[in-house]
């Protein structure tokens, strides 16, 4: 049986220029290229998990508009289910990105048909997919969406993943829901108010929760979080270009890995290397590969 996955989160249409150095306030500058792509951290997710063999649902909110067409067309090219999709009326999500000559980035999510997902459908979508291992959150869709996501999946014995990004304090009880919390390390320092590079806040903050904590620390790897002691998985070093959504590839990943029983380090270590590679090519989900 494959490892079945379910995405619930955002889609956005990905609109990225790349910069040598981003202008400054009252500043023009020329770019040297641009690129439209499909992103929102939860289709990236959802794509980084097909792409790796698992049988992926999304559960994700578009509105009428010709993105809406190209993102359902994304989503079935890459054999994600899209039975449970719902549209609104009005724009879908869009997502204007800067990246630098460093690789780095600055996003700008206007969220559009994302704010308008329907949890009482995602609830009923959710009771209608049979033998969910894994459901995965990310806060690009109302929080009390999640919340409710993750409460029936508790209920049903689904384990839950979720990615804390763009970085809002969690409530304890969505925090109380979750099996996994993968905050990357500013995410995490806006959350705990603690700095992700000192271990003694990473035991701290992981024994504080009820699930398991896994902070990615971009070039550094990620490191997680076994009773007193970090246990640090670093990356390979590589020439990165774009690092847009490589936080996403790590997330579906490290959702197919322990979808297929891999332990959560090698988990970890699958989730590395394909988010470590996606650096290394411009776009979001276009850099995505299986190996
Ligand atoms: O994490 C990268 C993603 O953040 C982009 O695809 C953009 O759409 C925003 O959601």
């Amino acid at each position: 049986m494959k490892s079945k996955i379910c995405v619930v989160g955002s889609s956005n249409i990905d609109q990225i220029s790349y910069v040598e150095k981003i202008p400054g306030d009252g500043e023009t500058v020329f770019g040297s290229s641009y690129q439209m792509g499909f992103g929102g951290k939860g289709a990236n997710q959802a794509i980084m998990a097909s792409l790796l063999g698992a049988e992926t649902y999304m559960i994700t909110c578009l509105g009428e508009d010709v993105y809406a067409d190209m993102t359902i067309e994304n989503y079935k090219k890459n054999n994600i289910n899209i039975d449970y999709l719902q549209i609104v009326p009005g724009s879908s999500g869009v997502a204007p990105i800067w990246v630098d000559e460093s690789g780095q980035n600055r996003i700008i999510v206007i969220s559009g048909s994302n704010d308008h997902i329907d949890a009482e459908k995602a609830i009923q979508a959710l009771s209608e997919i049979e033998d969910l291992k894994i459901i995965v959150g990310q806060f690009e869709i109302p929080l009390e969406v999640t919340e409710r996501v993750f409460s029936f999946a508790k209920e049903n014995n689904i384990t839950t993943i979720l990615n804390p990004a763009p970085a809002k304090i969690p409530s304890e009880s969505l925090l109380s829901l979750t099996d996994w919390f993968i905050p990357n390390e500013v995410e995490f320092a806006t959350i705990s108010k603690m700095d992700a590079f000192i271990d003694e806040n990473l035991i701290n903050y992981g024994n504080s929760l009820s699930g398991n904590l896994i902070v990615t620390l971009g070039d550094k790897g990620a490191a997680t979080i076994d009773k007193d002691s970090v246990i640090k998985i670093p990356a390979p070093s590589v020439k990165a270009v774009d690092t847009t959504g490589a936080g996403d590839a790590f997330v579906g990943a490290f959702a197919y890995g322990l979808a297929s029983d891999l332990t959560p380090q090698d988990a970890i270590k699958l989730a590395i290397d394909r988010a470590s590679n996606s650096v290394t090519k411009p776009g979001t989900q276009i850099s995505y590969s299986k190996q």
